[in-house]
């Protein structure tokens, strides 16, 4: 039986356990997923010690750890310098990001074009990266990005272009993403007015539980998205590398999300 695993900390309330052992019961593919809480200090040692693992998911804190641990990086872990997925595969530790698929196809669903658009991110966190090249993909050229700590957004603008603006203030955008931790505490309020705003896309990464951020504009005419798909997604594209067959986004598999 092939072992898979997801390493974060924290990481009980991690849903990929369920999801993937659901698609590995579908599939009927003899495998087992489970989840690991680790230290950073303990995630190069472990990575090193566990070969008999076929495949491991990493989430928050790790995406960046794991970087210097993998033997090897795919071209998109490379360009976002972030790592979600990685393969064991003779004796090598290749890393790979799924997040970027994530994100793109969750927008891809919403018929999304980028041509023209203003994307404003909020946060500087691990996973902006992967939403930067993401929009790139989707054709959005101009991105700001503003967080509470300044100098993180500065860095991330000098490397991907993005344009920065003070933390509190709100720019023209087409889209929102809320890429900080605000709002994985029930109710937390990142504090910003947004109010005034009409016919825009509000994308928060978190999909658990709905945040502030979404509860505050909806029903004012603009279009909400929480972070489901862009799990599900990331998730489908892990399982694709991992066993070469690309498992089935439906009504079920969504829903274990809810419970
Ligand atoms: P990491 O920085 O380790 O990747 P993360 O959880 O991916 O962690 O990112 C947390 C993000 O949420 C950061 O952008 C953080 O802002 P700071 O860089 O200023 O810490 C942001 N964040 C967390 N709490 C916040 C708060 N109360 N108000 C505004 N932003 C907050």
């Amino acid at each position: 039986m092939k072992k898979y695993l997801v390493i974060g900390n924290p990481i009980e309330h991690s849903l990929s356990p369920k999801l993937h052992n659901y698609w590995l019961n579908k599939n009927k593919i003899d495998g087992n997923y489970d989840k690991k809480l680790l230290t950073d200090e303990k995630v190069g040692e472990f990575l090193k010690s566990n070969q008999k693992i076929s495949g491991i998911n990493v989430t928050v804190p790790f995406k960046k750890t794991v970087l210097n641990h993998c033997t090897e990086l795919t071209e998109l872990a490379s360009i976002s310098q972030s790592v979600n997925t990685i393969i064991f595969s003779n004796e090598k530790i290749i890393g790979d990001n799924t997040d970027i698929y994530g994100f793109e196809q969750s927008l891809k669903d919403l018929n999304f074009d980028g041509l023209n658009k203003t994307a404003f991110i909020l946060g500087a966190g691990g996973v902006v990266s992967s939403v930067v090249i993401a929009l790139n993909n989707l054709g959005v050229k101009n991105i700001v990005i503003s967080n509470r700590t300044k100098n993180k957004a500065e860095a991330l603008a000098k490397e991907y272009n993005l344009v920065v603006s003070d933390w509190g203030k709100i720019v023209d955008f087409d889209i929102v993403i809320n890429c900080t931790s605000v709002g994985l505490k029930q109710g937390d309020s990142l504090g910003l007015d947004f109010s005034k705003v009409r016919d825009k896309i509000f994308y928060d990464i978190i999909y658990k539980p709905k945040t502030k951020f979404l509860i505050d504009v909806e029903g004012l005419g603009n279009k909400i998205l929480d972070g489901k798909m862009m799990f599900l997604y990331q998730a489908q594209k892990s399982f694709e590398v991992w066993h070469g067959i690309k498992p089935e986004i439906n009504e079920e598999a969504i829903n274990l999300l809810n419970d």
